[in-house]
């Protein structure tokens, strides 16, 4: 069986889960579940980031100890995936002793490959995105009189201390080669292109300790000095796989997902610390984009960040997975908005969808008892109806390996459409009354049959809308395992004198 692994970032615990962690988680679920149903041996892996200045700092202001402020956030995250299906193989925790240990031998290897020098570091830091820059980078971003950081706009601190370096400039010529020869190494386009310039504009070495606070992993042999948060965090990646214990049979990665914010740290620190290391480097790291809400950018002060506990009050899980990955194309910025959300549902899913589910097992109730009859020859809008579904199995598959959700739910909605325009075409009421059995059960099974192979795409993205819509076509109760099984099969499953389940609404229209 073939390998897949896709990660998360691992987030910060210094603050609550909000709509931009849950996006990229549910991203990558959706990638998980999709290659498990296509039957690859999947490693699906998220978790929380503990360490570092900023955590410490939020800690003091509460009061606590960082430890117990972890311990809260971590089981936040841990409490909230569940609740909308997210099927994480592994929770990796950077406090853990696996990811110590990982951490240190990832410290001995690039000691051992002459990566790192011990210096001074006379410049800036940023701790809310724990981003050092030099004075020159303020310069050239403008951010020099204010001393704020070019990305977040908050206050950087000055700092002044002894510091392990990474000989981050020595990689420069291979990482650029390295993009060069995998045009799939970094998606999308736009993003891997903003990679390039950045280094072809020359990497300086990055300082990698710190001793001016004492949470974290501290270097070996050099207690006094804390190994830099993100040199701590990107290595959870190869902890989860088994660094350095045990053979690694998920690494190299598939894809990190991440947001465009971190870009730099998955596309250029990561490969060039694995390159030293001599380590293989992921297959693909994807960048998505923003959203804001409302129309304005989620923050603290504003008090507008969307928390998921308080969307599935309002909302199912299912249909917020839905309309994140709908509304969006992945890696473009978006807005979230209660009205759209409402409206993608009203026509895509309660319109188009349950409503062709609805109508379907309604007639085959109403005409047939329930029961799919033997079908006679098939019609040219039979035919084509078979060939797009067939399509869309290959369809989706192709698009999701380049994280083109948007585009594999359009594709399966086009189905959903096609479905509803052969239900007027063949007008299966008329064929009731006049009295044509035979077309009628011929129309009666492509329509199940047609709705069968759409619940089954539209499994990894609505995992328990998926199951109810299968459960009523197959009339039994359906599991996440029966899913997987079925995506085998193609077109032509169910046979004459299957027996399906009453309609029951699975998308109820919503008032607007
Ligand atoms: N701890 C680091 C990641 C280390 S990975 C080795 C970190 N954590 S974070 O909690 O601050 O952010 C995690 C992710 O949330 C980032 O990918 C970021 O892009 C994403 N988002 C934060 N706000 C967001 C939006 N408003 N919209 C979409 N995603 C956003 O960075």
């Amino acid at each position: 069986m073939e390998n897949y692994y896709v990660t998360t970032p691992i987030y910060y615990v210094n603050d609550e889960p909000h709509l931009g962690h849950l996006y990229t988680t549910i991203a990558a679920d959706v990638l998980a579940r999709f290659q498990r149903m296509s039957g690859r041996d999947v490693f699906f892996l998220t978790g929380v980031d503990e360490h570092g200045q900023k955590v410490e700092l939020a800690a003091e202001k509460r009061g606590i100890t960082p430890v117990d402020l972890a311990d809260r956030v971590a089981r936040r995250y841990q409490d909230l995936w569940p609740k909308f299906s997210i099927s994480n193989d592994d929770f990796i925790r950077t406090t853990e002793d696996r990811h110590k240990k990982a951490v240190a031998e990832m410290w001995r290897r690039l000691t051992a490959a002459g990566a790192i020098y011990k210096g001074f570091y006379e410049d800036w830091y940023c701790i809310p995105c724990e981003t050092y820059w030099t004075g020159t980078q303020l310069k050239d971003a403008g951010a020099w009189e204010k001393k704020i950081c070019p990305d977040c706009k908050r206050n950087v601190d000055q700092v002044k201390e002894e510091s392990y370096f990474f000989r981050l400039g020595d990689y420069q010529d291979r990482l650029l080669a390295h993009i060069h020869d995998h045009p799939d190494f970094i998606g999308p386009a736009s993003r891997r292109n903003e990679v390039l310039r950045f280094v072809e504009g020359g990497l300086h070495d990055l300082s990698i300790s710190r001793t001016t606070f004492s949470w974290g992993i501290p270097v070996p042999g050099d207690v006094g000095h804390v190994i830099y948060v993100w040199i701590d965090a990107l290595t959870n990646y190869l902890t989860a796989a088994g660094f350095p214990d045990k053979k690694m049979p998920y690494w190299p990665a598939d894809v990190h997902l991440i947001g465009k914010d971190i870009l730099r740290f998955h596309a250029v620190y990561w490969p060039c610390m694995l390159m030293a290391a001599g380590l293989p480097l992921p297959r693909r790291v994807f960048a998505h984009g923003w959203w804001t809400v409302e129309g304005e950018k989620m923050s603290k002060s504003k008090g507008n960040a969307l928390h998921p506990d308080e969307l599935l009050n309002q909302y199912d899980a299912d249909v917020i997975r839905y309309f994140l990955l709908r509304e969006v194309p992945f890696g473009q910025d978006g807005d979230f908005s209660l009205m759209a959300l409402k409206q993608r549902y009203n026509t895509e899913l309660a319109n188009d969808i349950g409503n062709l589910l609805n109508r379907s097992l309604s007639m085959l109730h109403k005409y047939r008892g329930g029961v799919l009859g033997t079908i006679g020859s098939e019609e040219a809008c039979d035919r084509a109806l078979v060939a797009d579904v067939e399509a869309m199995q290959r369809g989706v598959g192709e698009m999701l390996g380049h994280q083109e959700f948007h585009k594999a739910l359009a594709h399966i909605n086009a189905i959903v459409r096609h479905g509803n325009r052969y239900v007027e075409e063949n007008t299966p009421w008329v064929l009731a009354r006049s009295g044509d059995g035979r077309r009628l059960d011929t129309v009666l099974y492509h329509l199940i049959e047609t709705l069968r192979l759409i619940a089954i795409q539209l499994a990894p993205f609505m995992p328990r809308k998926g199951e109810e819509m299968l459960g009523q076509i197959l009339n039994k109760p359906v599991s996440i395992e029966d899913v997987t099984m079925l995506a085998h099969g193609g077109w032509g499953l169910l046979k004459a004198g299957h027996e399906c389940a009453r309609p029951r609404p699975v998308f109820p229209r919503m008032e607007c």
